[in-house]
């Protein structure tokens, strides 16, 4: 696993550079992507599970943004048996790392048959998923081999960008000078997520602390409740501490009764439009004495009061905060499991990809 998430700077870039083309400006020409499949669409529907399904919840938020269309991110086991909602103008995107998802497959297979258009995001090259989709957008990532997905979430996310804003040009709702402007954002990510990963060391020390716990929540807004979701995912599956994910607005209508002296409270907030409420969010934590790791984008002045342990990432723009917050996550699950002296690669419980129901 720590290979993988090492890996990310590489399968970034293979990913994201092949398909930026003239005028730095997204092209799904190699891709055999012909830019008719984004015309009457009016609906997205974005299927997929466990991590893969996480990335889509990024990718709703950003295509929200771009294209001004309503985005549904449904897990795929739930999608398939609840006689969905879709004709031929709703492009469904199915995301997996390995093509093989028997849930996804049955989302994309219902899909077909209402003449849905469909996109795959997919890693494995002539998967089944792959080859039921009308059209595929590979992740670049490599093989994956550990349980815990890592570099291939991140692909799936450079993926979802470069359809978003190659979308949005065909559409109109963005110019190309801003989209160029976006496009050498997301290329950016790249040395900004190698910069991450130097963080490496000062992680695995917060780390011995949370090894110790056996409960913690996740808590962020907007971008950053997406980011929550998958960083609570990674550590239940490999350190199996009990951990929520929770939209910081959500906390006092129930969740805070948990906060109590010691809970660890991973705080996210990279989102300039959000950060003042973040801010409020940890504090009502901080009040119940929670021990607080607060994730900034870039080193903002903050009072130190009101955490523990402060990761501040590499300064992007809030759309690309995603990457970086995606990396420390990681690790944090990583250092964590090693703590407990747990198997990494191979939890207890759980397959690298499941094909059968
Ligand atoms: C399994 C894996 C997860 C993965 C999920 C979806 O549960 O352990 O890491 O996110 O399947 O897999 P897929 O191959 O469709 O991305």
């Amino acid at each position: 696993m720590l290979k993988e998430i090492h890996e990310q700077p590489e399968s970034l870039r293979s990913t994201i550079v092949p398909r930026i083309k003239n005028k730095q400006l997204p092209d799904f020409s190699t891709d055999e992507i012909p830019d008719q499949v984004f015309d009457n669409v009016n609906r997205i529907v974005i299927a997929a599970c466990g991590t893969a399904m996480h990335a889509g919840l990024v990718g709703k938020v950003m295509m929200e943004k771009l294209l001004r269309i309503p985005v549904t991110v449904e897990i795929a086991s739930e999608f398939r048996y609840q006689d969905p909602i879709i004709d031929k103008n709703t492009l469904l995107i199915t995301i997996s790392q390995s093509g093989e998802t028997a849930d996804t497959l049955a989302a994309l297979r219902l899909a077909n048959k209402h003449q849905a258009k469909t996109l795959s995001i997919v890693n494995v090259k002539g998967s089944s998923i792959a080859r039921e989709s009308d059209y595929v957008l590979y992740t670049h990532a490599g093989p994956e081999i550990a349980v815990a997905s890592t570099k291939a979430y991140t692909a799936q996310l450079s993926c979802l960008y470069l359809v978003a804003y190659h979308f949005a040009l065909i559409k109109g709702t963005i110019s190309e000078t801003d989209c160029m402007r976006q496009i050498e954002e997301l290329q950016s990510v790249i040395p900004a997520v190698e910069k991450t990963l130097t963080l490496a060391d000062d992680i695995n020390k917060i780390c011995e602390t949370l090894a110790e716990k056996e409960d913690l929540f996740f808590i962020g807004r907007g971008l950053d409740y997406a980011l929550s979701c998958e960083g609570s995912i990674k550590l239940k599956e490999i350190s199996y501490i009990h951990s929520e994910a929770y939209a910081a607005g959500e906390l006092k209508h129930g969740t805070l009764s948990l906060v109590t002296e010691g809970i660890p409270v991973i705080a996210l907030a990279t989102q300039s439009n959000v950060y003042n409420k973040m801010i409020s969010n940890i504090r009502e934590v901080r009040a119940r004495e929670a021990l607080v790791i607060l994730i900034t984008n870039g080193d903002s002045e903050v009072d130190s009061s009101i955490y523990d342990y402060h990761i501040a990432l590499p300064k992007l723009s809030d759309n690309m905060a995603p990457f970086t917050t995606a990396v420390v996550l990681q690790l944090l699950a990583y250092y964590t499991s090693v703590h407990r002296g747990l198997n990494v690669d191979q939890p207890r419980n759980l397959a690298k990809s499941v094909t059968v129901e």
